[in-house]
C-alpha cells in the first residue's frame, strides 16, 4: 500500500528520499514520485522541483536529473485507488502555481463532490486522484500560515489520510497530518524525517513519534511540534524503535519470504523470552492491563483480525477454549462492524494485527471502544495504531516482516495466543501439571521448527511435483482446520494457484464433487483423537482417485506423500503443522516464477477499507 517519506535538514535530500522509498517498496506500489526544494532567505519563496514515474522506484531514480539538489522534500510510492497507475496520477501533486505539494496515503471519500465544486470554480485537474482535491483546497485556503491552510482544507475532507505537505512560500517546514493512515516522525540531529512506516526511518534515526488520528505536526530542521487538527498542542514523547536497520536486509536469502520462514525458531524464542514463570507454571504478560479478578470475570472472548491474522486468531480461540475453558471464537474484523454486533460487557475483545495499522481491524477496535468494550491487542509493530488504541495487550516480537506474505508473524501470533491462553487458564482451572506440560511444549518449539526447516529439500521436491495443479484442496479437522485455511491462503497469495480449505468432515457435504486426479488435497493429520476420522476422509479422497499430500506425525498410508513433522502437545501441534506448508507455498511459487515478496494485487499493510 502507499508509502510516504519526507526529510528536512541540511543533507542532499533526493538520495535520502529515494533510499527511503526503496525501503517502503515491500508495501506494494505501482508508481512513485518526489518533490524537493531548498531553504531560502526568510520571506523569499522557494521553488518546488518534482519528478514522477509509473513503475518501480529505480525508474523514478533514472528520471531524476543530475542537478536536482535540495534540503527539504517529500516522496511517495502509490498503490492505485482513484485512477490508473500513471505518471500523472503518481504523487506528489502540485497546484497550478507550483506552490503546494502533497503526498497522501488513504482515501478521500467525498473527493468527487469536492472535485465537482472545484471544477465549477475553474480549477483544472491534472490527475484522476482523490488526493489532488487536497492540493487545491490548501492552495485556495485564505489562512496566513501553512498549518492553518492545511487545517482549513482538512475541514472539507471526509475519509482517511496520512499526508505530508510542502509549500514554496513556507519552505522552512513540512506539515503532516494523520487520520486513519500511519504517520511517524523520525527525530534526528538538526534534521527531521517523516514516513508512513518506520522501515524508511531506522537507517537514520530510531527516535520516533507516532501521530494519533486527528493529530498534525510541523517539522523544521531543528525542531518539531504536534497539535490536533483543531489547533491545540499535544505532547509528543519520542520512543526508541527496537528494530535495527539490518533487520530489513535480505541477510543472504534470495527473498524476504525465505528469510522470514527461516527466522521462525529465533522469533518464537523471542516471544517466549522472559515470560515463563516456572514456579507457578504460568506466564507473565506485562501489558495486558487485566488483573486476575478481571480475568476471572471474562465470560467470552471474541478475536478479530484479517487474513492470516484472522487465521492465527482462530487457532488462538481454540487454545483459549482448551486451556482456559472460556468460550472463544474469531471473526474477520472486516465484517464485524457491518453486522451491528451485540457488544457484551462480559466479553473480552482481542484485535490481532501484524502491522497494527490494518484499517478494518482498527475501525472494529474503534467501534468496540465507542460501545464501551474492553479490547486487547495482539500486535507485532510496537506503537502502531491498534496497539495504542487497545486497552492493553501483548506484542508478538516477530521482528520486522517485509514480505507481503506473512509467515513468521503468523507463527509468533499463535504462540502469543498460547501464552495468553495459558495465562488465563492458570488464573482459572488449568492445573499446575497441565500448565507445566504446555510450558515444556512451548520450550520445545524452536528446536522442532529448525527440524522442520531442515527438511526443505524434500518439501521443494514435493512442491515441484504439485506445482502443475490448477487447483488444490486443503483439509483439516478442529485444530487442523485453521492450519488448512492458512496454508491454502499462503498458496493462493504467493503462487496464484486456486486453493480451497474445508473441514475434512464437510467433504461429503459438497466439495467431494471436486475431487479427481487433477485436484490434489493437502491433509492436516495430527496424531490426536481425530486421527482415525482424518484417515477416513483420506480414504474418501483416494476412492475418487484424488492425490493426497499429508502433513502428519507419522507416514500416512492413504497419502501419496507425507511430510512428517515432530509431535508436540496436542494443543500446540497447529503451530508446527503450518510451517512446512509455508515452505511448500514458497517453493511452488518459486517453481512458477512468481514475484514472491510482492504478489500481484496485494499490499503488506492495508490501511484503507
Ligand atoms: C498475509 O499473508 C496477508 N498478506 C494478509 O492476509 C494479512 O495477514 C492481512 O492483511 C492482515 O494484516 P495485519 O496482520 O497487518 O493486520
Amino acid at each position: 500500500m502507499c508509502g510516504i517519506v519526507g526529510y528536512i535538514g541540511k543533507r542532499d535530500v533526493a538520495p535520502l528520499l529515494l533510499e527511503g522509498l526503496q525501503r517502503l517498496e515491500y508495501r506494494g506500489y505501482d508508481s512513485a514520485g518526489i518533490v524537493i526544494t531548498s531553504r531560502t532567505a526568510a520571506g523569499k519563496p522557494g521553488t518546488l522541483k518534482m519528478v514522477k514515474a509509473k513503475g518501480r522506484v529505480r525508474e523514478l531514480e533514472a528520471k531524476v536529473p543530475k542537478r536536482f539538489a535540495g534540503t527539504t522534500g517529500i516522496a511517495h510510492t502509490r498503490w492505485a485507488t482513484h485512477g490508473a497507475p500513471s505518471d500523472e496520477n503518481a504523487h506528489p501533486h502540485l497546484d497550478a502555481d507550483n506552490k503546494v505539494a502533497v503526498v497522501h496515503n488513504g482515501i478521500i471519500d467525498n473527493a468527487s463532490e469536492l472535485r465537482a465544486k472545484l471544477t465549477a470554480d475553474g480549477i483544472v485537474f491534472l490527475s484522476d486522484t482523490d488526493t489532488e482535491v487536497l492540493v487545491h483546497l490548501i492552495a485556495r485556503a485564505q489562512a496566513d500560515t501553512l498549518e492553518e491552510k492545511v487545517r482549513e482544507a482538512l475541514r472539507h475532507v471526509e475519509g482517511t489520510y496520512g499526508i505530508a505537505v510542502m509549500h514554496a512560500d513556507f519552505n522552512d517546514r513540512i506539515v503532516v497530518a494523520r487520520n486513519g493512515s500511519p504517520v511517524v516522525l523520525g527525530i534526528g540531529e538538526k534534521e527531521m524525517f517523516v514516513a508512513s512506516d518506520v522501515a524508511a526511518l531506522v537507517a537514520h534515526t530510531r527516535q520516533v513519534v507516532t501521530l494519533d488520528d486527528g493529530e498534525m505536526a510541523t517539522l523544521k530542521a531543528d525542531d518539531f511540534r504536534t497539535y490536533t487538527t483543531e489547533g491545540s498542542t499535544t505532547t509528543a514523547t519520542p520512543t526508541t524503535v527496537e528494530w535495527e536497520a539490518e533487520s530489513y536486509d535480505m541477510g543472504g536469502h534470495d527473498t524476504y519470504m525465505h528469510k522470514e520462514i527461516f527466522e521462525q525458531a529465533d522469533a518464537v524464542d523471542r516471544v517466549l523470552r522472559g515470560r515463563i514463570d516456572d514456579r507457578f507454571s504460568t506466564v507473565h504478560l506485562g501489558g495486558l492491563n487485566l488483573d486476575a479478578r478481571e480475568a476471572r470475570g471474562v465470560r467470552r472472548i471474541k478475536i478479530l483480525g484479517c487474513g492470516t491474522s484472522y487465521h492465527a486468531g482462530q487457532i488462538g480461540a481454540q487454545l483459549i477454549e482448551e486451556l482456559a475453558r472460556i468460550p472463544a471464537d474469531a471473526e474477520p474484523a472486516s465484517e464485524f462492524r457491518y453486522r451491528n454486533p451485540v457488544v457484551d460487557p462480559d466479553t473480552l475483545y482481542v484485535a490481532v494485527s501484524q502491522s497494527g495499522e490494518t484499517y478494518d481491524v482498527l475501525a472494529a477496535v474503534q467501534e468496540l471502544k465507542r460501545k464501551g468494550a474492553r479490547v486487547l491487542g495482539v500486535v507485532n509493530v510496537v506503537g502502531s495504531a491498534i496497539a495504542r488504541e487497545a486497552d492493553g495487550g501483548t506484542y508478538v516480537h516477530a521482528g520486522p516482516e517485509v514480505c507481503v506474505v506473512s509467515t513468521k508473524c503468523f507463527t509468533n501470533t499463535v504462540v502469543a495466543f498460547a501464552l495468553l491462553a495459558l495465562h488465563l487458564g492458570r488464573i482459572r482451572d488449568l492445573s499446575v501439571a497441565d500448565g507445566k506440560r504446555i510450558i515444556d511444549g512451548l520450550r520445545r518449539l524452536p528446536e522442532q521448527i529448525s527440524e522442520i526447516l531442515a527438511g526443505e529439500d524434500e518439501i521443494k521436491r514435493l512442491a515441484a511435483e504439485y506445482a502443475e495443479a490448477k487447483s488444490m484442496m486443503f483439509i483439516g479437522r478442529v485444530r487442523g482446520y485453521p492450519v488448512a485455511r492458512e496454508a491454502s491462503l499462503k498458496l493462493k497469495e504467493v503462487s496464484y494457484i486456486h486453493a480451497e480449505a474445508y473441514p475434512a468432515s464437510e467433504l461429503k457435504h459438497g466439495p467431494l464433487a471436486l475431487i479427481e486426479p487433477a485436484m490434489p488435497t493437502v491433509a492436516i493429520v495430527p496424531d490426536d483423537d481425530l486421527l482415525e476420522k482424518n484417515r477416513a476422509a483420506m480414504e474418501e479422497i483416494k476412492a475418487r482417485s484424488g492425490r493426497i499430500l499429508a502433513v502428519a506425525h507419522q507416514v500416512q498410508e492413504k497419502a501419496d506423500h507425507t511430510i512428517v513433522v515432530p509431535k508436540n502437545e496436542n494443543e500446540l501441534d497447529p503451530i508446527l503443522m503450518g510451517i512446512p506448508l509455508q515452505l511448500f507455498a514458497y517453493h511452488t511459487a518459486l517453481a512458477m516464477g512468481r514475484d514472491i515478496d510482492k504478489p500481484r494485487n496485494l499490499a503488506k499493510s492495508v490501511t484503507v477499507e
